[in-house]
């Protein structure tokens, strides 16, 4: 073929579009679902809000924000109602570059007082589930749908999930966990965008833009149905065995 100026163009041009595919199936691959404070975020949204519409597969994913970044974002966050009832921000705790990764629905009374999630009864049976897989708090990296307390437990709204889940998406391309445990219904939902119950998704991964996910019952469930604590632990296993895989070895 002759090497005219407009087939070098073409040929220039199709090696970029190359390389930029190549990029964001990276980006996809290490879970960075959005791109907070790019041109992904929410048209008008002007409040530092990562994109609320970060599940939609046809995002692209462009980037990736620190923890300490997103927390920055967060702010003193008033962005939904439940800013007026609570007292901490429960942001999340662990390591910033955990592979495994527990989701949970939404900040409890001992939480609201400490400021970190899972701190109460349920909590307590959260560290036991994760040293019997080897982990610790510290080595994994603990979080909720929802950063603020709703008044007397109640589920977490849609708007305010809406507000709130962004953010967590946010952590989890920032953290990019190879396997997430969602800890509940209400967590496995949104991490899945279904409505299916919790003993038809557990026992089993789903695939998110190659993170694993492995909706399982919640602690507090647990302790009110102590003979459920079989079932967790087989699906505990399969997270396990699947770090395993791999060559993801615990870490304390
Ligand atoms: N329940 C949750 O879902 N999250 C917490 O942080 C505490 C209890």
């Amino acid at each position: 073929m002759d090497s005219t100026p407009d087939n070098e163009l073409a040929d220039e041009l199709l090696a970029v579009t190359g390389q930029l595919r190549a990029q964001l199936r990276r980006h996809a691959a290490l879970g960075a679902w959005a791109a907070p404070g790019t041109p992904t975020a929410r048209p008008g949204a002007g409040d530092g809000a990562p994109s609320a519409e970060v599940f939609d597969d046809t995002v692209v994913p462009l980037g990736r924000r620190t923890l300490a970044q997103i927390r920055t974002d967060l702010g003193e966050c008033t962005r939904c109602k439940l800013h007026t009832t609570r007292r901490s921000i429960v942001f999340g705790v662990g390591a910033e570059d955990a592979p495994l990764m527990f989701v949970g629905e939404a900040p409890g009374e001992q939480e609201d007082k400490r400021g970190e999630p899972f701190v109460g009864p349920a909590g307590e049976l959260l560290d036991k589930m994760i040293e019997a897989m080897g982990w610790s708090r510290q080595s994994v990296y603990v979080a909720n749908t929802t950063k603020c307390r709703p008044p007397q437990n109640r589920n977490p709204q849609p708007d305010e999930l809406a507000q709130c889940m962004p953010f967590l998406q946010a952590q989890v391309a920032a953290i990019g966990p190879r396997i997430i445990v969602a800890l509940g219904r209400p967590a496995a939902n949104q991490l899945l965008g279904t409505d299916a119950p919790i003993s038809t998704l557990r026992g089993r991964f789903h695939d998110r833009h190659g993170i694993q996910v492995m909706p399982t019952f919640h602690p507090a469930y647990l302790l009110r149905e102590p003979d459920k604590k079989r079932d967790a632990w087989t699906d505990l296993k399969l997270v396990m065995s699947e770090l395993e895989r791999l060559g993801i070895h615990p870490q304390r």
